[in-house]
């Protein structure tokens, strides 16, 4: 229970107002989830914000906001805050680092470093200058209203989730969309004709066109429904690669593929006999190109690679590699786990022939992910797993398969899950991929730039062309101790070998510390990240 004070302020949008402004009755039942609620209502949700400066007087006064104070999202951060805390923030926002109106707060004197939802956590460190800190004017501030996740708070902390290489947050729109499709809509597909079915069909495959128009692809029928990246690699690998993959047959995967763009091939080196060969990367965790180029053989069938990297954040030159490979005459999938959530892609653009990703990293639900394929290969491979809804006929003689998609969409599909993907793409086209992207890029050099300058901090990963992914060991410090040094102070990142053990060990590494960044992310949390490391740095 928070425990309220003459000290304690709290500035709240009317609406509120019936809660707050008897506090002898009210606030008494107020605890700490619902103040976190309240506070961050008031900062998410662009609300009118009270700036009674009679608060003075009656820290309870709830006062309707002058038009005057109305705030925009194209205006500084709204001074709303639960204090006890001090200092206070001098509200910085994204696209108006400049002080405004808003500087007659009382306590915008005593401003330091951080900001009043996140104050707590370093109220005596030095700021960090901000690097040319500039967006294309995504609001990340306005966005975080629709993430309900974001307004909770973890060990008395306000969330700040920096795990998004992991899994992403969901929108309010495609937790919604699970909710209407199994309150609205639910069937099985392809196999009715009674309405729902009809309409559960229509949803599931205009999800499909949604992936198909995402990802560039030419044709819904190239668009697999999977549970996920992983599965997707399996699929391929145990499909198309036991076809035409043979022994000493070679396979070439980057040192920085996650283990499940590794693990599925090594089942083919075991039972087919091919080779696999790594392709080495430098000290700055970039692809090298000649050396590249240079392990292609007659023999080499299969071009396994990352589009970005979950550890180190290189983003590679996919296109040129698919190039080089496709002059050697081998066949490239491309894991985009990393990738579709922060740039824009299109598979014939790059010309991949496989194209991989999840839902659940890209805001959309678990258990869902897509397969992208060229037709041409699609259909000359043979189906993976067998049953209903890949068949065209079945006698106890013979099975005719089903066309694509559906030779390769066996049983049920994750039917209601595959159509929130396609809500979650509808998220993500609204706000705009090229606008996350400059956003997260930035906040990216940010953060390097931020974390570079603590002393006893080693950056793993450092390439240029890197996003939204940062990896980081600090001398004398287990990257276990820093996650949950980290996680005491709301943070969630990632510590240990993030599935990428090949690429950490490139580095001379078991473990690292990884914060992902995601399109709801601010400058005020990577702030409150790198305060914290260097915090627990000088510990
Ligand atoms: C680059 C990369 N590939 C593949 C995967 C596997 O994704 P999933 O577990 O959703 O199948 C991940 C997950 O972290 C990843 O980062």
């Amino acid at each position: 229970m928070t425990m309220f004070n003459s000290d304690t302020k709290l500035y709240t949008p009317s609406r509120h107002k019936d809660v707050l402004k008897n506090p002898s009755s009210q606030l008494a039942h107020i605890d700490d989830d619902m103040i976190s609620r309240l506070a961050n209502e008031v900062y998410r949700e662009d609300l009118p914000v009270t700036m009674d400066r009679s608060y003075h007087d009656d820290p309870t006064t709830i006062d309707e906001p002058r038009p005057e104070e109305f705030l925009t999202i194209d205006q500084p951060r709204p001074e709303v805050f639960l204090t006890n805390d001090r200092p206070r923030p001098d509200n910085p926002h994204v696209n108006d680092p400049e002080p405004s109106h808003v500087t007659t707060d009382p306590y915008q004197q005593h401003a330091e470093s951080s900001y009043y939802f996140l104050s707590h956590l370093h109220p005596t460190v030095t700021p960090i200058q901000p690097i040319n800190y500039h967006t294309n004017h995504l609001d990340s501030y306005s966005l975080r209203k629709d993430f309900p996740i974001l307004r909770k708070r973890v060990n008395g902390r306000p969330l700040v989730w920096l795990d998004n290489s992991a899994t992403t947050q969901k929108p309010r729109a495609v937790i919604d969309s699970l909710d209407t499709y199994y309150s609205e809509t639910n069937s099985n597909v392809h196999r009715g004709a009674h309405t729902l079915a009809r309409q559960a069909t229509d949803a599931y495959e205009d999800a499909r066109k949604k992936v198909q128009m995402f990802i560039g692809a030419s044709s819904p029928e190239e668009i697999i429904f999977v549970r996920g990246a992983t599965e997707a690699i399996n699929l391929v690998s145990q499909t198309y690669g036991n076809a035409n993959i043979k022994e000493d047959d070679e396979i070439l995967l980057t040192m920085m593929e996650h283990h499940s763009n590794i693990v599925p091939w090594q089942k083919l080196r075991q039972s087919n006999g091919a080779i696999i060969k790594p392709i080495p990367i430098n000290d700055h965790g970039e692809v090298i190109l000649e050396e590249y180029e240079k392990l292609f053989t007659p023999r080499t069938k299969m071009v396994a690679i990352t589009h970005v990297s979950n550890v180190l954040g290189t983003v590679n030159p996919v296109r040129t590699m698919i190039e080089i490979a496709h002059k050697h005459g081998a066949i490239v999938l491309v894991d985009g786990a990393q990738s579709v959530p922060h740039l824009g892609v299109n598979v014939n653009q790059i010309d991949a022939d496989f194209y991989v990703f999840s839902g659940h990293k890209i805001y959309g639900p678990t258990g869902i992910g897509v397969l992208y394929g060229k037709r041409i290969l699609l259909e000359a491979m043979p189906p993976w797993q067998r049953g209903g809804g890949m068949i065209k006929d079945v006698s106890f003689d013979k099975t005719t398969y089903n066309g694509l998609p559906n030779k390769f969409e066996a049983g049920t599909g994750n039917i209601a899950d595959a159509v929130a993907l396609g809500t979650a793409i509808d998220y993500i086209q609204n706000i705009g991929i090229d606008r996350i992207e400059e956003h997260e890029r930035t906040l990216t050099k940010y953060a390097m730039h931020a974390l570079s300058e603590i002393p006893g901090i080693r950056l793993i990963g450092t390439s240029p062309s890197k996003t939204s992914v940062i990896a980081f060991v600090i001398d004398g410090i287990s990257s276990d101790s820093v996650a949950r040094y980290l996680n005491g102070e709301g943070i969630a990142v990632r510590s240990g070998h993030h599935c990428a053990q090949p690429a950490l060990r490139r580095f001379g590494l078991d473990s690292a510390v990884r914060a992902s960044l995601g399109m709801y992310n601010t400058k005020e949390e990577i702030d409150c990240l790198v305060n914290a490391v260097r915090k627990i740095s000088r510990s």
